[in-house]
């Protein structure tokens, strides 16, 4: 297929196309082939999911906490993903943010397009379709939005309860993320608050990103996100009763199906530069179906937008190592992975020493 410029079609949205009841087919601009033969077999013990218990590193004897933290160094290396299950935040909490999301994804066209705007990735908020309609040669067969919640925290205005429940979701999820970032230090011999610390995340950047995939006719001939890693530390994420995130793992894509309170956990590409590659960003995608709509909401944690990131100097000394990336700020780093030219391409490639 030649690949269509997106910017000649006039997508509103994909919920509306997804909605038109002549829709039987995938239009052409959003063609795209998943081969069935890259799937893992979920049955595979080769495949099964790490799942984290969260509620042994905070209040579970010494010894869980040390079994926790060696089981990571593993998990970390191998696959940069795991279930964190007793994590502390309600369900009823996560409940209340997907069904803020889908109040939000309701509304009419015309009112989410107040939220559109430009393309810094510092934007407060942030709607729209696609990944970004002026590049994507692809169309992706989804909607989305970001919104910045801390350091400062902004909201959406509408649907009317975003605010109260999206303040209260980020703050809890804040404290797991904190937590894993905590475990995940003292998994590489350093102090319980290092990457804190060295991330300056008590000014971290935390989004909430809200995805919403309607069901499509031809699954198979579609994507919701194509495979990328996340650029930040790490990526907590939920969804509603539908699975499509996979996982690559041991050259195969693994659809993450697992207990529906539990946080999908990924690490990102700032655990990978700090730990020198030890630990592991993830490649992931969502897929999509032709059942119902999916909702899911990602959050990255990152550093703060101005630390210099780089291979932590404690660990290539410890490790007799010499850096494999080279030191950058996050901003840029930012900018870098969301600048067209590495459209489904890794920013590593870019920043190797
Ligand atoms: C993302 C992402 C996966 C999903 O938003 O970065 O990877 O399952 N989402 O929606
Ligand atoms: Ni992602």
């Amino acid at each position: 297929m030649a690949p269509v410029a997106a910017q000649t079609m006039d997508v509103k949205s994909i919920k509306s196309v997804a909605e038109s009841p002549a829709l039987s087919s995938v239009p052409s601009a959003y063609d795209f082939n998943i081969n069935p033969n890259d799937e893992a077999d979920p049955n595979d013990p080769e495949f099964a999911i790490p799942i984290v218990d969260m509620s042994l590193l905070t209040s579970g004897s010494p010894d869980q906490r040390s079994k926790i933290i060696h089981d990571l160094v593993k998990i970390c290396e191998e696959w940069g993903f795991f279930i964190a299950i007793n994590h502390g935040v309600p369900e009823s909490l996560m409940k209340g943010m997907i069904d803020a999301c889908h109040g939000f994804f309701s509304l009419p066209d015309e009112e989410k397009e107040e939220f559109k705007s430009g393309n810094d990735v510092l934007e407060m908020f942030k709607y729209g379709t696609s990944y970004n309609l002026a590049l994507d040669k692809v169309l992706l067969w989804r909607d989305f939005f970001k919104v910045r919640v801390h350091p400062e925290f902004y909201s959406l205005y509408k649907p009317a309860c975003f605010s109260e429940v999206s303040m209260e979701f980020s703050k809890r999820t804040r404290e797991v993320a904190l937590e894993i970032t905590r475990a995940i230090s003292e998994s590489l011999g350093l102090e319980p608050n290092y990457i804190h610390d060295a991330m300056n995340m008590d000014r971290g950047l935390q989004m909430l990103a809200a995805n919403y995939y309607p069901p499509c006719p031809q699954p198979e001939h579609a994507i919701g996100i194509p495979h990328h890693t996340d650029h930040g530390l790490v990526t907590l994420l939920i969804q509603n009763e539908m699975n499509g995130l996979q996982v690559e793992h041991n050259g195969k894509w693994l659809t993450v199906n697992g207990p529906a309170n539990g946080f999908f956990v990924n690490l990102a590409d700032q655990m990978q530069i700090l730990t020198n590659g030890k630990y592991k960003s993830v490649m992931h995608r969502a897929t999509v179906n032709n059942k119902a709509t999916r909702i899911s909401i990602a959050i990255p944690h990152g550093p703060s937008v101005d630390t210099l990131i780089a291979p932590a100097p404690e660990l290539l000394e410890k490790e007799g190592q010499a850096p494999k990336y080279i030191g950058m700020n996050y901003k840029e780093y930012i900018q870098l992975q969301q600048s067209g030219k590495n459209y489904m391409k890794s920013t590593f490639d870019h920043i190797l020493a």
